[in-house]
């Protein structure tokens, strides 16, 4: 039961303090976006290369859209430039892209652009890079039991069909494993609503280094930690 020793194969990170990055150094915030895109960048390529089935980034909450729309603007820039620019760099590790979340509510450019990339990696065979795009864990449940009541109502589901397991079937994350280790950077202690369902025994790692600043060096040091823990999943020391 324990997964002492092992490596994570799922990790989801919370990109967390690009803003609070670029003001400690006198920079517009823009400057920490485009220095937190190096990041994930960096971030991408050592996952792959340690094997991992797959890596959630939450990039964009649907919370995010309260910001000025100066600064959405560039986040959704900053999105299809690396999009475009990532597209060779993906496929030549080997990386699958997908995405959950609201994606239909993105910027058409956007769209097109996470359409292609997704495209022209479907067929790798190695680890999975999950962008969370227009995402809220709040909304996958209730789009989830949206679909469930529908598919009881035209009796294509029974009610007592509907276990954790068929539940699951609904999330957007239907197809993928639940997350070992959840990173956030930034130093906040709170989920902000991201894999709400996902996460029930996702062991949890928060840094006070800003995600422009995580390097390497910073998702070893969390796997080492993760690698430490004992996961009891509720039961006794194995
Ligand atoms: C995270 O950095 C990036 C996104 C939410 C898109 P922030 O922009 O939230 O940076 P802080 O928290 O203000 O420092
Ligand atoms: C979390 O960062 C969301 C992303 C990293 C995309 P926020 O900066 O939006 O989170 P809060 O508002 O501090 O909880
Ligand atoms: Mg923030």
């Amino acid at each position: 039961m324990s997964d002492k020793g092992h490596l994570p194969s799922h990790i989801a990170i919370i990109m967390d303090g690009n803003g609070r990055w670029a003001r400690r150094k006198g920079f517009m915030r823009f400057r920490g976006h485009r220095e937190g895109a190096e990041s994930v960048r960096e971030i991408t390529r050592e996952c792959a290369k340690k094997h991992l089935k797959q890596l959630t980034l939450y990039a964009f909450s649907q919370e995010n859209w309260k910001r000025p729309q100066r600064e959405i603007n560039l986040l959704m820039k900053l999105l299809k430039e690396f999009l475009i620019k990532e597209r060779k760099e993906i496929n030549d590790n080997n990386i699958r892209l997908t995405a959950i979340g609201r994606v239909h509510e993105l910027p058409d450019d956007a769209q097109r652009e996470l359409a292609i990339t997704m495209e022209g990696s479907k067929n790798n065979t190695g680890m999975i890079l999950c962008l969370a795009l227009n995402y809220g864990g709040r909304a996958e449940i209730v789009d989830a039991a949206k679909q469930i009541a529908k598919d009881v109502r035209t009796g294509k589901l029974g009610l007592d069909e509907i276990t954790e397991e068929t539940f699951k079937q609904y999330l957007y994350m239907r197809d993928m494993p639940d997350p070992d280790l959840l990173i956030r950077t930034g130093g906040e202690m709170r989920v902000s609503n991201f894999l709400l369902w996902e996460i029930s025994y996702t062991e949890l790692w928060v840094t006070p280094v800003l995600w422009p600043d995580f390097k390497k060096a910073h998702l070893e040091e969390a796997i080492k930690d993760y690698q430490r823990r004992e996961r009891r999943f509720g039961g006794i020391r194995g």
